[in-house]
């Protein structure tokens, strides 16, 4: 393991495991629909990547990538589209793939958008949930897993662009942040 992680939290298996059954769930509540995965770079890629392989149906792939100001451990509630997608959602149902829910106000604010620009549908698929951190309230419709009050890293989610490449969800350790 990583001098700089303090724990595992959610191991490989139980990743591609949870991330099936998503899958699975999600293939049968569309079954014969057409789907856009909208993927929130870059937290989401790995999470996205294995969840769009565990889909069986029809379904396509885009990207968006928003900013939230703020230090790099906390978002600061004001959130900017710095790639938006590249085809029209009008009339599709949407899924959108993210990482983590945390304050909420990124997904707040990104479902709000989508929703705007007439989709069929919007919903909202999480790895990750960190209810405790809630200050704008998000309706989560598929999530992986429930997280405790930790800033945690790996399998696409980073500190300041590192970790993204672990294969496994870890709990940073503390004076990695605070000593930046
Ligand atoms: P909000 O607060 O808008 O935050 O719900 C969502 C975004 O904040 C980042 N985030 C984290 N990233 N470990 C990370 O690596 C964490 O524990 C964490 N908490 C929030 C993440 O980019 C997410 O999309
Ligand atoms: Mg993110």
């Amino acid at each position: 393991m990583l001098d700089s992680i303090k724990e595992v939290l959610i191991t490989q298996e139980a990743l591609q495991e949870r991330v099936a059954e998503l899958g699975k769930q999600i293939s049968a509540d569309y079954k014969g629909e057409e789907v856009v995965l909208v993927c929130v770079l870059k937290g989401a890629v790995m999470f996205f990547a294995d969840l769009a392989r565990s889909i069986e149906g029809d379904v396509t792939l885009d990207f968006i990538s928003c900013s939230s100001y703020g230090n790099s451990t906390q978002s600061s509630g004001v959130v900017r589209i710095m790639k938006d997608l590249d085809k029209p959602v009008e009339g599709k149902h949407v899924i959108v793939v993210e990482d983590i829910v945390d304050t909420g106000n990124t997904l707040h604010y990104l479902l709000e958008n989508l929703k705007s620009r007439n989709a069929k549908s919007v919903r909202l698929v999480a790895l990750l949930n960190k209810p405790d951190r809630r200050t704008v309230e998000v309706h989560v419709d598929y999530q992986g897993f429930v997280v405790p009050d930790y800033f945690v890293v790996g399998y696409g989610l980073d500190y300041a662009e590192q970790y993204r490449n672990l294969p496994y969800i870890g709990i940073l350790k503390e004076e990695v942040y605070q000593s930046k």
